[in-house]
């Protein structure tokens, strides 16, 4: 089973005008790379989570960007700006609840903004390939920064940990090493037995990126890996096998509320109350300072098919019966223990803690208000 470290999630090919992602909806039983270089596939491909994660999301916008960006013909800046902004607005409607893309297609859009002037389109083409490399190779080291202070506290633990994730927010997730699981990552590097480490995945139904996906990863990397249906988190909390629970996360408002894979805040329930410590991990540029609270966060709502049909032989649910089926849910700041970013452990009250560690409101071009 190939090590999950050793597959990129999204990178720009070497002919520097197409970008290559890993086609997550066919893991683990198939490993295959798609080549995108139109903007509806691109779009696709974040929509259907053929890439997905919202560090990786982030990477594929950037890179998406510049590989769309590249092909604009024409010398003319004003001109260049306007399909630019039109590009990056549509790129941003494929998924809208992780803040990531749509940061990362600001900061690509800012790039071009502020550095145009005295600049030919050719020239501003190459400087948006640096910034999208940039992009992808910042998320390698902020992920590990995450991994090291996660790792801090398994440390802590004793050498023997068992650990509850729900969805994946591994490797697979981000450009390399991953948030939630980057900490098991850290922790082999450091010499840890991977028998003493107890990942318990949740399957994370309707798309089942816990089992797919996170148990696919531990496994491959001799973790002493299990998965466990949704429902059955507070059976395995409840019989004391978990010290810690890291998840990941796809928007934090400043209040520290933050949206992750629906499902997620049920887990955090259950963990105060058993009195297990629940840790989310997030790089800095997930945190939204321009929302105050979780409930500005906008949830992503997908089709009913993936509830009644899919994995499914034949169909599992009445035909004509209502389907809910929100991707996300937003898990309130007072069930969680510490915000695991780049920077450090922010803790309660989060938004101090944030502005201590210098995160700042970001402009926004796409995903106003
Ligand atoms: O719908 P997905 O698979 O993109 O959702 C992913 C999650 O919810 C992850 O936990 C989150 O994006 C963080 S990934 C480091």
């Amino acid at each position: 089973m190939e090590n999950a470290l050793n597959l990129d999630t999204v990178v720009l090919a070497e002919n520097e005008e197409d970008m290559i992602i890993l086609d997550q909806t066919l893991l683990p039983n198939e490993t295959k790379y798609l080549t995108l270089n139109k903007a509806e596939d691109i779009w696709e491909a974040i929509y259907k989570l053929r890439v997905r994660g919202a560090p990786a999301i982030g990477v594929a916008g950037a890179y998406g960007y510049y590989v769309l960006a590249r092909q604009f013909d024409t010398e003319d800046m004003d001109e260049f700006v306007k399909k630019c902004t039109e590009m990056m607005e549509y790129l941003n409607s494929s998924r809208p609840t992780a803040v990531n893309l749509s940061w990362a297609l600001n900061r690509m859009h800012e790039v071009l903004l502020s550095e145009k002037e005295g600049k030919t389109v050719a020239q501003m083409k190459e400087r948006l390939k640096e910034e999208a490399n940039a992009v992808r190779e910042e998320d390698i080291q902020i992920s590990r920064n995450i991994g090291a202070y996660g790792y801090e506290l398994l440390k802590a633990m004793g050498d023997e940990v068992g650990i509850m994730t729900h969805c994946n927010a591994g490797t697979l997730a981000t450009a390399k090493y991953g948030t939630a699981l980057a900490p098991v990552y850290i922790a082999l590097e450091n010499g840890w037995d991977p028998k003493k480490i107890h990942v318990y995945c949740d399957e994370t139904r309707p798309l089942l990126q816990g089992a797919r996906l996170s148990a696919y990863e531990m496994q491959a990397a001799g973790v002493d890996t299990y998965v466990q249906c949704d429902n059955m988190a507070s059976y395995t909390m409840k019989s004391g096998k978990i010290g810690i629970i890291f998840v990941g996360c796809d928007r934090v408002a400043a209040n520290g509320d933050f949206a992750n894979k629906i499902g997620t805040s049920g887990v955090a329930i259950i963990a105060k109350h058993y009195g297990i410590p629940f840790y989310v991990c997030a790089p800095s540029s997930t945190i939204d300072m321009t929302m105050e609270s979780g409930d500005e966060i906008h949830i992503e709502q997908r089709k009913p098919e993936e509830v009644t049909e899919m994995w499914y032989k034949e169909r599992m649910a009445p035909e004509g019966v209502g389907v809910v089926n929100p991707a996300f849910d937003v898990t309130d700041h007072s069930l969680v223990t510490g915000i695991i970013t780049e920077k450090g452990i922010a803790y309660a009250p989060f938004k101090e803690s944030f502005e201590k560690m210098g995160i700042k409101p970001v402009t926004k071009y796409v995903d106003k208000k």
